[in-house]
């Protein structure tokens, strides 16, 4: 069963003992669209293994990684048209999770209806494959983020995966976090002289919350090359949408890049971050790579201090830290994120709002 009271296992709310920590009822980016293909795939969710295959029709299926007969894992199994078979016994299941078929069934016995694992909605867009995990009816299910940029002309896109030592909250408050730049990123593009940032203004709507402030940074890595040793003043806007993605959409005068991040909450210490890089210069693939390399650099800087906190979610609580006002962002994502596990799921009919302040 999945919803406020789960069991152990499930791992899909934030009411048990502390341990489950995804929140119910939302998208997650879950996987790159063009990873997921007709060799089944498993993603884990909170320790919950799920299976992602695209059928012949090149639909994308998501289904709990565990065969009704045996537990044994379906992705070890293999696709025939639309359906996925385990490798053990051969059972075969349909996308809706049925099983469709037990080889070795005498015949005239029928399947049993309990020969069956669960299944979850899927949509792809922006490059990347968006599982529900919850029970809302369609038309009551939270947006996804929108990404004009990547399908935009005059824009090109890298993406890649990046796989962090610490919780997939912890990971979000990083990448969310406008203060770190100077002292994470001090061998890159962060100046340790310079570490004071402005007051700045949440903007906040449904399910996710933004802010933007002057930037000043040093050339570094590939950018060098495009902004010159003196680059001009830019603006970074962060922004959460909940409940698993980041973005940081860089300005330099016309020069724009985004980072647009889906955290996988792998487990209390493990996240899987299935990354895209869009860019509206140097749009030729020759640049790809270098791209790549310095997004790669930089989560490393990052996941050098996020591996030091301590393992699980951050604190529901919010006075179990302390918050400067710098902090302001990360602390509204906090609220938010802990509203939204008290209300055990998205609910259409609530709108919560965050506000704004560093204050607990
Ligand atoms: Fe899957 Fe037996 S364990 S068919
Ligand atoms: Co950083």
């Amino acid at each position: 069963m999945r919803g406020a009271l789960c069991c152990e296992r499930c791992g899909f709310c934030l009411t048990v003992k502390g341990s489950c920590a995804v929140l119910n009822n939302f998208w997650y980016g879950l996987a790159h669209s063009p990873a997921i293909t007709s060799i089944p795939r498993q993603v884990v969710v909170m320790g919950r293994p799920l299976v992602l295959y695209r059928t012949v029709g090149g639909r994308v299926v998501a289904l709990e990684d565990r065969c009704a007969h045996r537990d044994t894992a379906l992705s070890g199994g293999w696709v025939e048209g639309n359906c996925l078979r385990c490798p053990y016994h051969g059972w075969r299941y349909a996308p809706d999770g049925g099983c469709t078929e037990i080889p070795a069934n005498q015949p005239g016995v029928a399947i049993s209806r309990l020969a069956k694992v669960e299944t979850f909605p899927v949509q792809e867009r922006h490059g990347l494959v968006w599982v529900f995990l919850g029970e809302l009816p369609e038309a009551q299910r939270p947006e996804l983020p929108s990404l004009p940029e990547y399908a935009a002309p005059g824009w090109r896109a890298v993406r890649g995966e990046f796989t962090w030592s610490g919780h997939y909250t912890r990971v979000i408050a990083n990448t969310v976090d406008m203060s770190h730049a100077p002292f994470v990123h001090a061998a890159a593009f962060g100046r340790k002289e310079a570490p004071r940032i402005q007051t700045y203004h949440i903007e906040s709507e449904r399910w996710r919350g933004s802010a933007s402030i002057q930037f000043k940074t040093k050339p570094a890595y590939f950018l060098k090359l495009v902004l010159g040793k003196t680059p001009p003043d830019g603006s970074i806007t962060s922004t959460f949408h909940l409940p698993n993605v980041t973005q940081v959409h860089h300005r330099f005068g016309r020069i724009q890049f985004i980072l647009f991040l889906v955290h996988v909450p792998v487990d209390e210490r493990t996240t899987h971050t299935c990354w895209l890089h869009l860019r509206n210069f140097v749009t030729h693939a020759w640049a790809d790579p270098f791209m790549h390399r310095d997004v790669v650099r930089t989560f490393r800087q990052d996941d050098s201090v996020v591996r030091l906190q301590p393992p699980g979610p951050v604190p529901e609580q919010l006075n179990a830290e302390v918050h400067a006002p710098s902090d302001g962002l990360e602390v509204a994502y906090r609220r938010l994120r802990r509203l939204c596990g008290r209300l055990e799921w998205a609910s259409p009919t609530q709108n919560p709002r965050i506000t704004e302040g560093a204050s607990p």
